[in-house]
């Protein structure tokens, strides 16, 4: 039952849950982190931490297009660099912690830097 990273986190990237990762599975793209699920030791420590509540256990049945977002975790932790220390949140958090449907507008494939 690995976590995951969801929509909410978009454009926020806050990146307090990486730090308390005992395991270091937090990978980083350019305006999200996700989560490597065959490395997440599901121990639930990170969910709290999120500020905006983006990261979800992966038998949560709210989450919206949830097989997408395990894609998703899946696909970029094999792509993106590691990230275990936590950076400034994204230039305009704010504006965006209460945006909806975050993905078709904004999600990027880049890693991040
Ligand atoms: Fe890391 Fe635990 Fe969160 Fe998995 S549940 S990503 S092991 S802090
Ligand atoms: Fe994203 Fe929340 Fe972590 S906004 S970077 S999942 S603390």
């Amino acid at each position: 039952m690995p976590y995951v990273v969801t929509e909410s986190c978009i454009k926020c990237k806050y990146m307090d849950c990486c730090e308390v990762c005992p395991v270091d599975c937090f990978y980083e793209g350019d305006n999200m982190l996700v989560i490597n699920p065959d490395e997440c030791i599901d121990c639930g420590v990170c969910e709290p931490e999120c500020p905006i509540d983006a990261i979800k256990a992966d038998t949560d049945e709210t989450i919206e297009d949830k097989e997408k977002w395990l894609l998703l975790n899946k696909k970029f932790s094999a792509l993106w660099p590691n990230i275990s220390k936590k950076k400034e949140p994204m230039k305009n958090h704010e504006k965006f912690r209460e945006i909806k449907n975050k993905y078709d507008k904004h999600f990027s494939e880049k890693p991040g830097k």
